[in-house]
């Protein structure tokens, strides 16, 4: 197949066809954890529920269901050059992140092994999946003569590094809000055929399935009680620099103590509900409100109707969840999409950097106090909080 490259208003660098993703302060993050604290993890307390989750991934439901249909031949000629733009950005977006799901899950599996082999187990068969959609995406590329360059995105990404409880929360809410996105993007193009502008759309009710799984296993891994996560040793690494000495343990052991307080989690459940609705509102309200129409979906209501679905099934693992009804939920993530608006505006405009950056601090300033007055807008207490369906 002859290899074309995608004419755009921000032109990818291309290498026989092969891209490196865009970087942008909300693309998808390569995760890195303490893999010390993970094989050491004692999962006993709910070992049952785990062992049954790590037996439906034996059962690989979607072994068979990743096969591409004749219905990709010809496919990408039908779109037009808006359309085509929107939807590879979409892939390549897409891609990155089943990819990054990949990357972590398989270095867990890896490095947990010997001493946790349940848990690798799990982590394997994860791999295996989203190392199976991230293959899909990335075929579908191909159809556009466009692949993302995967072996170079490994080398390249920086890789963030979350403690093993907030990989937990991390990964749990992207699997939940993955399955949301996929569910509710299928049913609609279920109501509306015409929209469905590319057959891969097709394979996403199963897909979510798998996402959902995950979701649920990384639900029965906190259920374990994390809290038994123990990294304690003398050793203490500050900016790169690791130094020894018998008196870091208490320091270890008063951080785990103090992650250990019920109203640390409640916390931090906040932190990462609200830094994952803030970052995926603004996102697909931003720059991806083309591709959402281009599906017939007006953005605005698709992500509230995903982030309240998400944060209703949160509940069953998180003690307190956002309360998305309050009128002013929505308000201020609106105003966040307004400011970035501007934001933009202004970076695209001419000027010194002085000036525009003179320009932006209000701005900025504005979307911290948005995001503050949310994380602190009074809780729902999980148990108290009666979600129509789960
Ligand atoms: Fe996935
Ligand atoms: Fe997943």
């Amino acid at each position: 197949m002859t290899q074309s490259t995608i004419e755009s208003k921000n032109k990818k660098e291309t290498n026989n066809g092969k891209v490196p993703a865009k970087e942008t302060i909300l693309s998808p993050r390569f995760y890195t954890t303490d893999f010390e604290a993970m094989e050491n993890m004692d999962l006993s307390i709910n070992e049952e529920e785990l062992e049954a989750i790590c037996e439906e991934f034996r059962k690989d439901y979607n072994r068979h269901h990743f096969v591409r249909n004749s219905e990709f031949e010809g496919a990408a000629e039908k779109l037009d050059p808006e359309t085509r733009e929107l939807f590879v950005d979409f892939l390549e977006g897409s891609c990155t992140s089943e990819f990054s799901g990949f990357l972590l899950y398989k270095e867990l599996s890896k490095r947990i092994k010997v001493k946790n082999p349940l848990l690798a187990e799990c982590f394997a068969h994860m791999a295996r999946d989203e190392a199976r959609h991230a293959g899909f995406l990335n075929k579908s590329m191909s159809d556009f003569g466009l692949q993302l360059d995967l072996g170079f995105l490994t080398a390249s990404k920086d890789y963030t590094y979350f403690p093993p409880r907030s990989i937990f929360y991390a990964t749990y809410l992207s699997e939940k809000i993955g399955y949301w996105r996929y569910i509710a993007i299928y049913r609609h193009l279920e109501k509306n055929p015409e929209s469905k502008i590319f057959p891969l759309f097709n394979y996403f009710e199963n897909w979510c399935q798998d996402e959902n799984r995950h979701g649920d296993f990384f639900d029965a891994l906190m259920k374990a009680q994390p809290r038994t996560v123990k990294s304690l040793s003398q050793k203490i690494t500050i900016g790169g620099s690791t130094f020894t000495h018998p008196l870091f343990d208490y320091f270890h052991r008063f951080r785990y103590f103090l992650n250990n307080l019920p109203i640390t989690s409640k916390l931090w459940s906040r932190f990462f509900l609200l830094a994952v609705f803030a970052t995926m509102y603004a996102r697909d309200l931003g720059i991806k409100k083309d591709f959402y129409s281009s599906l017939g979906l007006d953005a605005r209501d698709y992500d509230q109707y995903v982030i309240n679905k998400t944060n209703e099934t949160s509940a069953r693992v998180f003690p307190v969840v956002l309360d998305v009804y309050h009128d002013s939920f929505y308000g201020r993530l609106d105003k966040i999409v307004e400011n970035n608006k501007v934001l933009s505006h202004i970076a695209n405009s001419d000027g010194n950097k002085v000036s525009k950056t003179l320009m932006k601090l209000p701005k900025y300033l504005s979307n911290g106090y948005q995001l503050l007055r949310l994380y602190l807008l009074k809780p729902l207490d999980s148990k108290d909080f009666q979600p129509s369906i789960r």
